[in-house]
């Protein structure tokens, strides 16, 4: 690959807003989060609802993930950026534990760690993975959904915290 394809990838990318994902995960391995912008609904009419999320294959929250063979994706509310910032390792947290201390948690039906306030938390246990280059793409089995008050998603685009606005209809 050049380096001039990766950059125009990734400048390609950096246009894609996205919503914001922190994916916890607890039980044997220990308990980790990572922010992760690469969660992607799969399918609603499987066995169970099913979504995936791509995380870089040295990161100990993937790592757990696959050991604990389940997590949360919990999607952050527009006023959670510095729950992100935390889960990003920005804000000088690398250590897993700190960066829990620094927000409110619930426990889920299969023990998993929800965020309190995130705009959705889906509970699920780990159905398969790929090891694709350098990142692990891990398929949940969706078998908990909380629905928080507040829709208001936090979205990452152009290298920025965004948030949505309505446009109105076009004429
Ligand atoms: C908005 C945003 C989206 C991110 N998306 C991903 C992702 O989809 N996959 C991933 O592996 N890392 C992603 N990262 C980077 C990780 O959050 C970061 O490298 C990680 O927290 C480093 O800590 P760890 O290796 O201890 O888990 C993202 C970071 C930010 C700020």
């Amino acid at each position: 690959m050049t380096a001039d394809l990766r950059m125009q990838f990734l400048e390609g990318m950096s246009r894609a807003a996205t919503f914001v994902t922190v994916a916890t995960t607890d039980g044997e391995a220990g308990r980790f989060g990572v922010t992760v912008s690469s969660l992607t609904s799969v399918s609603a009419d499987g066995d169970h609802p099913s979504l995936l999320a791509c995380i870089h294959h040295l990161s100990p929250a993937g790592a757990a993930i696959l050991r604990n063979r389940a997590f949360c994706a919990n999607l952050l509310h527009e006023d959670q950026q510095a729950v992100s910032d935390l889960f990003a390792g920005r804000l000088a947290a690398g250590d897993h534990a700190a960066r829990f201390a620094g927000a409110p948690w619930l426990e889920s039906p299969l023990g998993q760690p929800m965020l309190e306030g995130a705009t959705v938390s889906f509970e699920c246990r780990v159905a398969t993975s790929v090891l694709w280059e350098t990142h692990h793409i891990i398929v949940g089995q969706v078998t908990a959904v909380r629905l928080s008050e507040s829709p208001a998603a936090l979205l990452y685009g152009q290298r920025a915290y965004r948030r949505a606005v309505h446009l109105a209809a076009a004429t």
